[in-house]
């Protein structure tokens, strides 16, 4: 396997590639497209009458009439465009090129519909290659709505079982825009690069732009000589020729094995290959997903390349994977090890998909779940196979599951699975690409694996690629090959049965456990509790009895079971490691046992369910199935857990009270208990804290940032003395990458002026990206109203903060207690100038986060009411939202602020007494 990572020269001087040697830490995993295209509503294309017996016109919805199948393709593309620049040169930025499809009929017509966006269609010509003969075009037709369908009327009618082919010649621009072939400026000069996923392989080409439409390609790119061209096949041959009186290379790339057009990739480039020093990365992560493979070399070439402008964080095209660059360049001391668990679990990701999606594809797209939840799930197992010591599969219950919990708790959540008819045109894609389809779908693929055994998932994975390689599948076909295993295993589970209730119905279950007596009953988790529908799921439960091994038992209706009866006062525990995919309640008497069980000793209760117990009992006190005073106790043990997953899921879910209650007599009572939860934890981490050092990834951030925003003195004293080294030493910053952005923050809170002016200077010098980014958030963090009121000034000077990031700086300064009335009061006044340049729905989300009082409902009316709607425009969606959360917050404001205030003071009058 040739393989190669290609970066400009420029980046290649500062930046290594990351090796597997060099991998840590965590980021959450969704690859969302950003574009989000308009979405405007479909049209049905016009149908005509017709007085053949031949159906004529484009179908009557968005999808291909599928009576012309494509085989294979000759793609020749020209970009234009001068990749270095100098004075005398001006740049060209289109594409001219041709291309011929050879394809099968297999119904008879009188038209071929294909794709073709934005791109201008100069020649067609229309062969039989059976006969021979050239068939005669009486009309071209490209339709201006969402079908992007060109349709080619012909003179004569193509048959059943011919072969015809089609040629086009066509030019297109080469736009700064992301979608399809496309340009991208950088420091040093220019790039043409291409996005096709979902549907922009028709504005590079005319094709059958379906992932059904399966074919090979053979391409050839023609670009200026000296650049570098690739392609998704290995390159078989250069030439340089005169065309136009210019000298040009020509690339010529082998035949693609058969793949769908979203896959195509295209770059021309001064980038270099810097070798194969990632090449164990490849090997390794692939030594996972190989042992699917019938042929572990099934392709010739994996290219990784690295993009200054790129919409997605990674896309898989087949042997060419193209990533933004912060998701695949690594630099040492520079990046944190979050930035390099991201870049591996990224690379994992693309790795995945060249089995699942690019190999075995998805018919189309409302089963777009099975490419993206294997993709997200298998991640997780291949940068675990390369680095076991991270324990990185543990974290897909905080960056997928928790994090989807929340959004398909919502009545507005959507099933895994769309019908097909319901996904038509490009915006129904793009919007497919969401946290249900990415998480969701790894996580119910997870639930079934473990409910299956991993062994036998296996190997019916290995029988579906086998069976589907180089074709497509809907998700029945993943179901039927799975059963096939589980039927060879002699058991008894109905795949599919068990499937259908997680994929087809939206939202998940809270399972309530009465250990008194072992009833099990389940319903529909919504935050707002009723649910409209009569939802039932098959629930696999792995379930634990104080002192006993776990045990899986199945859930199909209320039931008595002995597996959930308490014997003998122990303790009952559901969902062990959350391999489910579901809450769960238990009697207050349970609850009680398992608190007691933490207080005594964790190490009985997994990690994981530490975290989850935490997570479930927030969400159910939001949905007012518990009190909210259990939620808050489930976090009193954590004064001895030192580890993430529990911390880091308590808070989550405390931020919302501090965002409630920070300006409130609660704040004052909150902070001295979480002072006294926080102490052991900050201690632990200490002296790896003082000298600068990461024993373990993330709880050390935590540590400092909990420590020191609660006020515990030697947090603050360490924040200053590491600040101040550096400001004294001034050119060498010693300061951990991993904790640079919490100790810059909390030193700027404890600090003044000086210190805040220091940072200003390190930031409109800085030279990285990332730096950059932690110092803007650190300069947000100083309780001196007058340096936030002239950092918010700053915002609106280009020169001073790029328009890009004043949205989130703005938020940073509203998520500080201390900024928040002036952020608000900024944007009022600034209203003319910012709803000009910023994206109004963001800025409007930040700066009313913590919006809980009736004052604040009443200010934002009058907003609302002091300009007309067509002024609000952009922003108004997100006004509405504001308020409605507002009045959610005043509720829940009213409901628990006197039980949380008694709460903590009695948990710090504890602290008192202890
Ligand atoms: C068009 O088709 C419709 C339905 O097939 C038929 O009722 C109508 O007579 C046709 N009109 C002409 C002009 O052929
Ligand atoms: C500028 O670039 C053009 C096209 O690449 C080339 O023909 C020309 O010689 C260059 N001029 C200089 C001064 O390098
Ligand atoms: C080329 O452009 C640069 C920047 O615009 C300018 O400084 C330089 O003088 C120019 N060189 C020539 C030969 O025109
Ligand atoms: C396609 O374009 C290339 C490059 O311009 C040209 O050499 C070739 O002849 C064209 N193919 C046809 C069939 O016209
Ligand atoms: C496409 O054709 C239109 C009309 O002739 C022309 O204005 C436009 O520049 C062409 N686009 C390209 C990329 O050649
Ligand atoms: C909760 O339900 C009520 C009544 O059905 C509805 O008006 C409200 O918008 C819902 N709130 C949320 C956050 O979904
Ligand atoms: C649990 O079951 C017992 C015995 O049937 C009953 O008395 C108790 O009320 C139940 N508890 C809850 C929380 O439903
Ligand atoms: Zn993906």
């Amino acid at each position: 396997m040739a393989t190669g990572v290609y970066i400009s020269k420029f980046l290649a001087i500062a930046i290594v590639v990351l090796t597997v040697s060099s991998i840590g830490g965590i980021i959450t995993m969704i690859i969302v497209y950003e574009n989000e295209r308009i979405k405007t509503q479909p049209t049905a294309p016009p149908t005509t009458n017709s007085t053949t017996p031949y159906p004529a016109g484009p179908p009557p919805n968005m999808r291909l009439p599928g009576n012309l199948i494509p085989e294979s393709y000759d793609i020749v593309l020209q970009p234009h465009l001068y990749i270095v620049m100098n004075n005398t040169t001006n740049q060209s930025l289109v594409f001219t090129g041709n291309s011929t499809v050879y394809f099968r009929c297999v119904e008879n017509t009188k038209t071929i519909v294909l794709h073709s966006k934005e791109q201008n269609v100069t020649a067609v010509k229309v062969t039989d290659l059976d006969k021979e003969k050239i068939i005669k075009v009486d009309n071209t037709i490209l339709y201006s709505n969402e079908s992007n369908f060109l349709e080619i009327v012909l003179d004569s009618v193509l048959v059943k079982d011919g072969n015809y082919s089609l040629f086009t010649a066509f030019e297109g621009e080469l736009l700064d825009d992301l979608a399809g072939f496309y340009m991208s400026s950088y420091k040093k000069g220019f790039i043409a690069t291409s996005q096709m996923q979902p549907t922009d392989a028709r504005k590079v080409f005319p094709c059958f732009d379906e992932p059904a439409m399966k074919a090979t390609f053979r391409v050839s790119l023609i670009h200026r000589p000296g650049t570098t061209a690739l392609a998704n096949g290995k390159v078989i041959g250069t030439t340089l020729e005169v065309i136009d009186g210019e000298t040009w290379e020509v690339t010529r790339f082998q035949t693609t094995k058969k793949m769908s057009t979203y896959l195509l990739a295209f770059t021309v480039s001064d980038f270099h290959s810097i070798g194969s020093t990632h090449e164990r990365v490849d090997i390794k992560v692939c030594s996972y997903s190989c042992t699917f493979s019938t042929d572990a070399y099934f392709i010739s070439t994996l290219d990784q390349i690295a993009l200054p402008d790129f919409s997605a964080g990674a896309m898989e095209n087949w042997g060419l994977v193209t990533y933004r660059e912060t998701a695949l360049l690594y630099e040492e001391g520079v990046s944190s090890t979050s930035n390099k668990e991201w870049i591996a679990t990224v690379i994992a990701h693309e790795l995945a998909h060249q089995w699942f999606g690019n190999l075995v594809t998805m018919k189309w797209w409302n089963d777009l779940w099975l490419n993206e939840g294997f993709a997200t799930y298998i991640s997780y197992m291949g940068v675990d196979h390369i680095e076991p010591t991270w324990n990185i599969k543990d974290l897909i219950v905080l960056n997928d599951i928790q994090t989807v919990f929340q959004v398909d708790s919502l009545a507005s959540s959507h099933p895994l699975s769309s019908k097909e008819d319901d996904v038509q045109t490009s915006s129904d894609i793009t919007q497919l690409f969401d946290s249900i389809t990415y998480s969701k779908g790894a996580a119910v693929l997870r639930m079934l694996a473990d409910y299956l055994d991993e062994r036998v998932f296996l190997n019916g994975l290995r029988k579906y690629l086998q069976a589907f390689q180089y074709s497509n599948t809907v998700h029945k076909d993943l179901w039927e090959y799975l059963q096939e295993a589980v039927d060879e295993d002699s058991s008894h589970i109905k795949v599919a049965e068990v499937m259908d209730t997680w994929t087809k119905q939206m939202g998940y279950p809270v399972i309530t456990i009465n250990t008194t007596n072992g009833a099990v009953s389940q319903e529909h988790f919504l935050q707002n509790q009723t649910s409209d529908y009569d939802f039932e799921w098959h629930v696999p439960i792995r379930v634990m009895k104080e002192g006993e091994p776990i045990k899986i038992a199945t859930l199909d209706k209320k039931v008595l079971m002995p597996d959930f009866l308490s014997e003998d006062g122990k303790w009952v525990l559901a969902n062990i490691n959350c391999m489910g995919y579901f809450r769960v309640n238990y009697d207050p008497v349970n609850w009680d046992r398992l608190l007691s069980q933490l207080e005594m000793n964790i190490h009985e209760i997994p990690i994981i369910n530490r975290g989850q117990l935490i997570d479930d009992a927030f969400n159910l006190a939001r949905a007012k199935h518990i009190n909210v005073t259990l939620a808050l106790r489930t976090t009193k043990y954590l004064w001895n857990d030192t580890e993430y997953i529990p911390w880091e899921s308590a808070l989550r879910n405390l931020d919302y009270f501090i965002l409630m209650f920070d300006r409130s007599e609660v704040y004052g009572p909150m902070q001295a208990y979480l002072r006294k939860q926080v102490g052991g934890l900050y201690q632990h981490f200490e002296n790896f804290t003082m000298f600068s050092t990461v024993p373990e990834q993330y709880n050390q951030i935590n540590a400092i940032s909990v420590a020191c925003s609660n006020d515990i003195p030697e947090c603050q004293e360490m924040a200053r003395m590491l600040f101040d080294n550096w400001m004294t030493n001034k050119t060498s910053n010693r300061i951990h990458p991993n904790l640079k952005a919490t100790i810059y923050c909390q030193a700027i809170a404890a600090g003044g002026e000086k210190e805040w002016e220091f940072a200003w200077g390190k930031f409109e010098n800085a030279t990285t990206a990332t730096e950059k980014d932690k110092l803007r958030y650190a300069l947000s963090c100083t309780r001196k109203i007058w340096l936030l009121n002239r950092y918010l000034e700053y915002t609106l000077n280009p020169d001073k903060i790029r328009k890009m990031d004043a949205v989130s700086t703005i938020s940073y300064i509203a998520r500080n207690v201390a900024g928040q009335a002036i952020a608000w009061n900024f944007v009022r006044a600034n209203w003319n100038y910012i709803k000009g340049i910023m994206s109004l729905g963001n800025l409007i989300d930040g700066v009313t986060q913590r919006f809980s009082t009736d004052f604040e409902l009443e200010e934002l009316w009058q907003f609302l009411t002091d300009h007309d709607v067509e002024e609000l425009h952009l922003a108004i969606r997100a006004l509405e939202q504001a308020t409605e959360r507002t009045e959610a917050n005043i509720k829940w404001v009213k409901e628990n602020k006197q039980t949380v205030l008694e709460w903590f003071k009695n948990e710090s009058r504890r602290e008192q007494l202890n």
